[in-house]
């Protein structure tokens, strides 16, 4: 059995991507996490055990992805990676457009950096454009590394943001269904093209969502409208399409929540959020689990078990 030679606690949020227009491009950092003690082993083995949300279903073998971006991190920089062992507990619903696999991704490597403290360094620049090297684009590890509402683009293949603060009246509610959904399905349904209108209608309400986000709740209606990947995934979720649309005729905003099947409610104050929540209530079965979170404006930590040390810090 082999001992710890280096222990730290990593917590990192869900995220919910697109927020209606800003499709690969915009994500939201919300309180709800994956909290994860993960320790360098002396020996060479691997010993993982997750607890929590969804946990029935997280290999816990090599092909574990917190694993699999540790040891990428170590790589990366000329370092083999040491046994591991990881503790898990999932606050994170899986399959369900909150970024849990981003989220993953993330924890390996505020992981990996916390246990090569010292001995090799990761700037927040390395930090994201590995996490978007392994999960293909940067709108859902963004703000799950620096929190808040984040701003994601590539240039030349590498990735950038921007962290924006969010309105304190802007209070987010998602609904949760007991479906899942994968990304590469949700994507495969997509529209190879999109009209010049079609664009212009997203680039206009993505400009106005920063608006609405950082200032102006009160536009956040007119600013989560889509024309780019909402209307082709609605036959692929059709519960969560309904829901959306029930929720928009009554004036709230909802928007799918990243590539679905949740449903994220971006709500004008927390009285206009309870409102949200009585109207889904009245029209849906039980199948929705209702989720009021705040903006998580931390991102990922990282900080070594016992005291001091390394925290992860924006
Ligand atoms: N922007 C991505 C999508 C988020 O909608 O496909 C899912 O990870």
């Amino acid at each position: 059995m082999s001992a710890a030679v280096r222990t730290v606690e990593v917590r990192v949020p869900a995220t919910s991507a697109n927020l209606g227009p800003g499709f690969d491009t915009l994500g939201l950092a919300l309180s709800v996490y994956d909290e994860l003690e993960v320790s360098a082993l002396d020996g060479p083995e691997i010993d993982i055990a997750v607890e929590g949300t969804g946990a029935a279903e997280i290999p816990t073998d090599e092909s574990n992805l917190i694993l699999r971006t540790i040891r990428y991190a170590y790589e990366a920089v000329g370092r083999k990676a040491p046994g591991i062992r990881i503790r898990a507990r999932n606050g994170i619903p899986h399959g369900r457009g909150l970024g849990s696999s981003g989220s993953a991704v993330v924890a390996g490597l505020l992981a990996a950096k916390g246990l090569l403290e010292g001995v090799a360094a990761f700037s927040d620049a390395d930090l994201l454009r590995l996490a978007t090297e392994i999960e293909g684009h940067p709108d859902n590890v963004a703000p799950a590394l620096f929190g808040g509402l984040t701003i994601a683009w590539t240039d030349d293949e590498t990735p950038w943001h921007k962290k924006l603060l969010v309105h304190r009246g802007v209070s987010p509610l998602v609904f949760v269904p007991d479906r899942t959904m994968s990304t590469s399905t949700a994507r495969s349904v997509l529209d190879p093209a999109v009209s010049r209108e079609d664009a212009v209608f997203n680039v206009s309400r993505s400009a106005l969502l920063i608006a609405a986000l950082t200032q102006s709740p009160d536009l956040l209606m007119a600013a989560t409208e889509d024309r780019l990947h909402q209307n082709s995934r609605a036959a692929a979720m059709p519960e969560t399409d309904k829901l959306v649309r029930l929720l928009r005729a009554a004036g709230f905003a909802a928007v799918v929540s990243g590539a679905g099947p949740s449903v994220l409610v971006l709500a004008d104050g927390p009285g206009r959020r309870l409102e949200a929540l009585a109207v889904a209530e009245e029209h849906t079965s039980g199948s929705w689990q209702p989720l009021m979170l705040a903006v998580d404006f931390l991102g990922g930590t990282v900080k070594a078990s016992a005291e001091g040390a390394s925290s992860h810090e924006l």
